[in-house]
């Protein structure tokens, strides 16, 4: 079988740039992503997209309505693909087994099911949400159990490595694709057909191939892994505030030997995102369950001490603002998991916003892409406050960072946005309440020049800095 047509089902953070750029790359296949939400749906057709990120408009506004299409109707999409992508949420289970911790499978099963019951033709199955192993052994047994007569499924796991915030480039110059699938005839040939469709612009020795169980393990070894590299360095930055060694110092010698790399040992407030977390805690979930507790420990560690990390920080705050924040107006730079995304899930900045509100602070927040829908969201969800309506109170959304920061004791950045680099902080410092300090969580200002200009600064991985200025 020659693949015409792709289908994917979920138009979220991953399908939605995936097949843009798989639609780019192969003019000759015709590629529908569908949603259940209209909604979303609907800002894939317009001019602004349900998310942002760098480069994804063009490749959309070249492809959408010629073999790019963003489509409600689930069924026929299915019914024509011939391979089709599973790219839907995988949150944490909130309740039962395993919660707190376990994937919740709810959506993936929900997608198997679907296309057991509307396909009728044969079909290559590619799970491509980040899911737990065994997961696509669990969509072929749904598949297999509910094929109509003469229908069969292959499925194959081709997890998803795009960072947010790079996504376009990290899909057209992949550092490698992993495709997994059953070591029978028919899962050899399923592999070699996706393998084709990457062909068009991934060289084929990047492309990987394995048994599914490796496939799916190996994209929760890798964010383990990544995360765990945040974890070492965080730890270390703390050994760095108490001693007076500078944690961008450490990381650049440390890094500098070729087996360690350079790369992911950037200290900060700790590691946001959908993915990190959520992996370990599903790594952990299933080591426990194999009778492996020495193994769930030994990685329910990097997500303790990236905890341990956020707290750290806040308290930080809180003890040089004279050990009091409450009713203090603090402006909160960057609301986002990191710059060049809008996306907010699991970002340091919600943990930081909530523990300054629990200490009585005001915020005033402004981040160039979050939108004030978003935060307010984030912000008063019941998982986050049993007061809605008192937060709704104490924070100020802003769309500018001079007005954000205007009145305020003190800036927290949150997300290294470059734009916060840029700012002209001698306006900033000019507007603030005294002594006026600056916690940069992302050590992304010159902090020498800060103090220069009057600021107190405190980052993270380096001794806080007072400059004798203005009488202190
Ligand atoms: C180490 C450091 O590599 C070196 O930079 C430092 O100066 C001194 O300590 P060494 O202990 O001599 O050097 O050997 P190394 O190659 O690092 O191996 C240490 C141990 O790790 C060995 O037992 C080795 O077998 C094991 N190892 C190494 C693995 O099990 N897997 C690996 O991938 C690498
Ligand atoms: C991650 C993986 O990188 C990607 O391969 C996988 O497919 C999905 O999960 P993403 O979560 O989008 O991607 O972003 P990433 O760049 O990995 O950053 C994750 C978090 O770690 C961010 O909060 C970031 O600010 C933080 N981080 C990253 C650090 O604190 N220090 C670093 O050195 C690097
Ligand atoms: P990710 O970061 O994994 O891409 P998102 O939450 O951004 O996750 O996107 C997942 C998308 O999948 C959502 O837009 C959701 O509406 C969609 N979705 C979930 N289940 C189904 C389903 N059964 N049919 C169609 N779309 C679905």
């Amino acid at each position: 079988m020659v693949i015409k047509k792709i289908c994917c089902i979920g138009a979220g953070y991953v399908g939605g740039p995936t097949c843009s750029v798989i639609a780019l790359k192969c003019p000759d296949i015709e590629v529908t992503v569908v949603d259940k939400s209209s909604e979303r749906i609907q800002q894939w057709n317009s001019n602004k997209l349900p998310i942002y990120e760098p480069g994804l408009y063009e490749v959309v506004l070249k492809c959408r309505d010629k073999n790019l299409f963003f489509s409600t109707n689930i069924n026929k999409a299915i019914t024509e693909a011939d391979l089709i992508f599973i790219s839907v949420n995988t949150p944490t289970k909130l309740n039962g087994n395993g919660k707190g911790r376990a994937a919740d499978l709810k959506y993936v099963e929900g997608a198997a099911r679907m296309i057991a019951d509307i396909a009728q033709s044969n079909k290559i199955v590619v799970e491509k949400s980040t899911v737990p192993v065994k997961a696509a052994e669990s969509i072929l047994r749904i598949l297999r159990a509910n094929h109509k007569k003469g229908v069969k499924f292959q499925i194959l796991s081709n997890p998803e490595f795009l960072s947010e915030g790079t996504a376009i480039d990290n899909l057209i110059n992949a550092d490698r694709v992993l495709i997994g699938g059953e070591e029978s005839e028919g899962g050899q040939q399923a592999i070699k057909e996706l393998s084709w469709v990457y062909e068009h612009w991934i060289p084929a020795e990047k492309i990987i191939t394995t048994n599914t169980w490796s496939s799916e393990l190996s994209k929760l070894a890798a964010n383990a892994f990544l995360a765990s590299r945040i974890s070492n360095i965080n730890s270390l930055s703390a050994v760095c505030e108490a001693t007076g060694a500078d944690i961008s110092e450490v990381a650049n010698a440390v890094g500098k030997d070729s087996r360690i790399g350079s790369k992911f040992l950037q200290a900060s407030i700790g590691f946001g995102g959908s993915c990190f977390q959520k992996d370990i805690l599903n790594l952990v979930y299933i080591c426990e369950c194999l009778n492996l507790p020495e193994v769930a420990s030994y990685w329910q560690q990097v997500i303790d001490l990236n905890e341990y990390q956020k707290t750290r920080f806040t308290k930080k705050i809180v003890e040089l603002l004279f050990n009091t924040v409450s009713d203090k107006k603090l402006a909160i730079l960057g609301f986002a998991f990191k710059k060049d995304t809008g996306d907010t899930r699991e970002s340091p900045a919600i943990y930081v916003a909530k523990t300054l509100l629990d200490e009585g602070a005001k915020l005033h927040i402004y981040d160039p892409k979050v939108e004030a829908t978003q935060i307010l969201d984030d912000l008063t969800h019941p998982s986050f406050t049993p007061d809605p309506e008192g937060v709704r109170k104490a924070i100020e959304i802003y769309d500018d960072p001079y007005q954000a920061t205007a009145g305020t004791h003190a800036v927290v950045i949150c997300t290294e946005w470059d734009e916060f680099i840029g700012l002209d902080y001698e306006e900033i410092y000019s507007n603030m309440m005294k002594p006026a300090f600056i916690f940069d969580g992302r050590k992304i200002l010159n902090h020498d020049k800060l103090a220069n200009i009057g600021f107190f600064v405190h980052t993270v991985g380096k001794q806080t800095v007072y400059k004798a200025v203005n009488g202190f």
